[in-house]
């Protein structure tokens, strides 16, 4: 499926009235509400108490808190303890802070991973809030691209990806005493790596023991074992914990007793196939229809939020005078630090809030006040589709959700009273959902992780894992390995491998940065692998803004496709920046910036990403001793150079003219088309490289440049199937 959501980023023309009308009680079928459990006030109100002594008040009045001796005394007697509580009920903001009153962190620092960077940062502000401490001293985190903490920092929030890459420089994890693996009910890819390696480390750092298991005699240890024991602590929010029980050798499992007021769950009589119309009418009804409280709806990813969070908008412009307000707030991984706090912030009197979110809300993210959930019943998952075709990348598909994140996303509605949950299909279609996900590791490329645990010395195809790594994965990566060069004919990491994994780029882009030295070309492969690298799309590319966007790109379009042209943006931004004072050291002012991004139809918030992560990867070109100042100039001829050094990484993404105008793939079965947003949708070239493909109706290249076959043929292997 497309998650260009070209569809959807309109507003929906008919009226609020009408809309409503449609969906009314009839079709929404009641069901028996969930079972009454605990009930308890969370917020206090004593008169006169300050902001922070309500914080810690509330923090006594958290479900966990209760437990909070008995927890601690398992961390500490045990190598590995499996905590599993509702959400909300404080495992993510509290145990760190017990962990390092208890003195367990006394001789290293606790790490809390985290599967998203937005998780991250926004947990972290709030444990330094309740610690009275200023964000980056005592509590700090560190995500892709950017780091908030200190010698003084002893809880540091991480990505699990993040925790991996330090294992890189520190393989047995010796600067911390703890480490919190958090959402480990996800199984992000990522997180059962970390948790294959934390075995392998309990192993070593804790071997007064020969075997590694979860009821170790860690007191005894503590006192005669060696200095720095390492604890772990698997968190998770839904029941399955047994698997990551018995993974460790039947470590304890804790269970906190969560606090859930009724929810009434209401289905939908009909499909909705356009969820967010459907959505949009649910919003009103509740709005017109229902007493106070706010609502958060579940959509798959930024492209529906965005549509719906405009609708809402103009909708809510044409309510009687006396109709409450409504404040949208988006929620998505890519949200910058500066608009997540908003969400947490209570609503103004009289307004109801309408958070819009991505299933980052259904465990991780705890936002108070919410009475209303609608859940679209669609998320976007990781997938790596195209087996042998796709190279090394992930797709963002848009599918249905499970019967557990359903479960989770219902229970949202009842954490500070009784709620309502609003799903938008039927009860039979809930019936048939899957129970819960695949890990990850069994549908997701494993280049990249497979790369850094090649720097670890280890095999991932020989690892113990809690679930086995899917083999065409592992097929697929080796290959992609072996045709960037990053592993020998005998599967042993390179020289070149190593410094691949040396960036925290897809090994794809990390080969074409390293390519761009030989081809005197690397200020401007940054350029452009950086904006690849953003979380967000360069070109503002919807429906309805197509004709006016092509316009205003046509200027910095090259011809020789979508790599180019972005880097004409680049370089036009550059220039905005330097004219509007950016030259003198002074920062250009912001608003001119995102007016002439606006002006030109681009994304502010790529470039302004692409551009903190261009800094951070010259530092790490500087710290390889690669010259990044190195260019080519942007005279056409030299300009190929830059493609040159792309077609390096990205050698499996190429595809040549077909007599029947289609592209097909070098070095895969797949007929591509190039993608109607791509500068190059109407050109007949004989050789194209591209960042990713697009699954519709049809295979999509989109990110796409011409090339000559020559480029193709010059990437230095043998034998450009792999072996
Ligand atoms: O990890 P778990 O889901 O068990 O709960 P938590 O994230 O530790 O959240 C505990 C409480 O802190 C909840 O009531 C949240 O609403 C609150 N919280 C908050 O007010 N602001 C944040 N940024 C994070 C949590
Ligand atoms: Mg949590």
């Amino acid at each position: 499926m497309d998650d260009s959501g070209d569809e959807n980023d309109s507003p929906r023309k008919d009226s609020v009235q009408s809309l409503t009308a449609k969906l009314d009680a009839q079709t929404l079928t009641p069901l028996r509400p969930k079972k009454k459990l605990k009930v308890a006030n969370v917020h206090p109100t004593g008169p006169g108490s300050s902001k922070q002594a309500a914080i810690q008040e509330q923090r006594k009045q958290l479900p966990i808190s209760r437990g909070r001796n008995a927890i601690i005394k398992e961390i500490r007697e045990n190598d590995v303890t499996v905590l599993v509580g509702e959400t909300g009920s404080g495992k993510t903001t509290q145990i760190p802070q017990y962990l390092l009153d208890s003195g367990l962190a006394r001789n290293g620092m606790i790490a809390v991973t985290q599967p998203r960077r937005v998780a991250a940062t926004s947990l972290a502000s709030r444990v330094a809030l309740e610690t009275q401490s200023n964000l980056g001293s005592l509590v700090g985190y560190s995500v892709r691209f950017s780091d908030c903490s200190s010698e003084k920092t002893k809880i540091k929030f991480v990505t699990d990806g993040m925790l991996m890459r330090e294992l890189l420089g520190d393989p047995e994890l010796e600067r911390y005493s703890v480490v919190v693996v958090d959402e480990a009910h996800e199984r992000t890819l990522r997180t059962d790596v970390v948790l294959a390696r934390l075995k392998e480390i309990l192993k070593k750092r804790n071997s007064s023991q020969t075997d590694v298991k979860g009821k170790g005699k860690g007191k005894e240890r503590e006192a005669s074992g060696p200095t720095n024991p390492l604890r772990v602590v698997i968190m998770s929010a839904t029941l399955d914990a047994e698997k990551f029980s018995s993974f460790f050798g039947n470590a304890k499992i804790l269970y906190v007793q969560g606090r859930q007021h009724p929810v009434a769950i209401y289905h939908t009589a009909a499909p909705q196939p356009d969820y967010v119309d459907a959505a949009l009418r649910t919003v009103f009804q509740i709005h017109t229809d229902q007493p106070p409280g706010d609502i958060l709806v579940f959509l798959p990813g930024q492209e529906d939020i965005e549509s719906l969070d405009k609708s809402i908008q103009l909708y809510a412009k044409r309510l009687p005078p006396d109709t409450h307000n409504i404040l949208t707030c988006p929620l998505y991984a890519s949200l910058p630090p500066a608009h997540q706090q908003q969400i947490f912030l209570p609503s103004p009197k009289g307004t109801r809030k309408v958070i819009l979110a991505t299933n980052i809300a259904e465990t991780s993210v705890t936002i108070p006040g919410v009475r209303y959930v609608i859940d679209s019943g669609k998320c976007k998952e990781k997938r790596w589709v195209g087996r042998g075709i796709g190279g090394g990348f992930d797709t963002l598909l848009t599918r249905d959700i499970t019967k557990s994140s359903a479960w989770q996303r219902t229970g949202r509605a009842g954490r500070e009273a009784a709620g309502s949950c609003f799903r938008l299909y039927t009860e039979e279609a809930f019936n048939a959902l899957p129970l819960s996900a695949e890990p990850e590791i069994q549908r997701c490329s494993l280049t990249s992780s497979m790369l850094q645990l090649k720097c670890l010395d280890q095999n991932l195809e020989d690892m113990e894992f809690m679930e086995s790594p899917d083999m065409d994965g592992v097929a697929q990566a080796l290959t992609t390995l072996y045709l960037l060069g990053a592993l020998d004919d005998k599967k042993k990491l390179t020289p070149l491998g190593r410094q691949m994994a040396y960036f925290p780029l897809e090994p794809p882009l990390a080969r074409a940065l390293l390519a761009s030295q030989e081809f005197g070309c690397t200020s401007e492969v940054l350029s452009i692998v950086s904006i690849l690298s953003s979380s967000s799309k360069l070109f503002v590319d919807t429906s309805d803004t197509r004709d006016a966007a092509r316009d205003a790109n046509s200027k910095f379009r090259h011809i020789s496709g979508d790599h180019l042209t972005m880097l004409n943006v680049v370089r036009a931004y550059e220039e905005v920046l330097q004219s509007e004072g950016g030259a003198d050291g002074k920062k250009a002012p912001k608003a001119a910036l995102k007016d002439w991004c606006m002006r030109q139809y681009v994304s502010h918030r790529c470039l302004t990403e692409a551009f903190e992560i261009r800094a951070q990867l010259r530092d790490l070109c500087e710290k390889q001793k690669i010259d990044w100042k190195v260019s080519c100039g942007d005279k056409r001829g030299e300009e190929q150079a830059i493609l040159r050094s792309l077609v390096r990484g990205l050698v499996q993404n190429t595809a040549f003219l077909q007599p029947d105008g289609r592209y097909k793939q070098v070095m895969g079965r797949s007929i591509i088309k190039i993608h109607p947003g791509s500068s190059l949708c109407d050109k007949k070239v004989p050789a194209v490289v591209y960042d990713e493909l697009v699954y519709t109706t049809q295979v999509y290249a989109r990110g796409v440049s011409a090339i000559t076959r020559n480029y193709i043929a010059e990437v230095p292997v043998t034998n450009h199937r792999g072996s």
